[in-house]
């Protein structure tokens, strides 16, 4: 069959990890923002990237702090996410309105999302600007793992850990297929 030709868009990519960066302001006051375009960049060194947008409260405070936690949420966090990607910090003290718990990092100033089972602090190497969304590079400098989401072996265990992707504005969870 004839596939259809559409014009450049990222409206063709799918499905999305999503995640929740915090960050912090000059003050240490914390924010979250949910983020779909994130990825693994480098293996050695670990290096993990974030599209951020130059409007997003978020853009600054990460420009400025050079530093960010991935949170890796949980699916029983799926409201919360919302929350984080459709408030801005501008107005709202995210993790007061979520009833998110700010913990303390090892390596960076940045506090980690306690109830995300998986948190990458993150030092920002490098920004790299596109367009509408600019490339924060960033090396991770400390993994934290809530040991509740691991099997005997030590690995993620996937019901555990309960992971889900963005697609087409929903939040889907995953079927193994092998
Ligand atoms: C599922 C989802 C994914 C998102 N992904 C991104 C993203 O990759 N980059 C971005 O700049 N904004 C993204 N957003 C939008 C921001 O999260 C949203 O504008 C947020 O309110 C910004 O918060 P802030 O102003 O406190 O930084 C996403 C929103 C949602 C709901």
């Amino acid at each position: 069959m004839q596939k259809l030709l559409k014009k450049p868009s990222i409206n063709y990519f799918y499905p999305s990890s999503i995640v929740m960066v915090s960050c912090i302001d000059k003050e240490g006051r914390p924010n979250i923002i949910t983020i779909g375009a994130v990825g693994i960049m480098c293996a050695k060194p670990p290096i993990v990237g974030i599209a951020v947008a130059p409007e997003r409260y978020s853009y600054s405070l990460i420009e400025e702090q050079k530093e960010y936690v991935v949170n890796i949420p949980s699916s029983d966090l799926v409201k919360k996410v919302d929350y984080c990607g459709t408030h801005s910090g501008r107005d709202k003290d995210k993790f007061k309105e979520t009833g998110l718990t700010p913990q303390k990092a090892e390596v960076i100033k940045t506090p980690l999302i306690k109830e995300c089972p998986v948190n990458l602090e993150c030092k920002v190497k490098d920004i790299i600007h596109l367009g509408s969304h600019s490339w924060f590079i960033g090396k991770i400098v400390a993994v934290h793992v809530n040991p509740e989401i691991l099997d005997e072996r030590g690995n993620i265990d996937k019901d555990l850990a309960s992971p889900f992707v963005g697609f087409q504005g929903g939040f889907w969870k995953l079927d193994k297929l092998k």
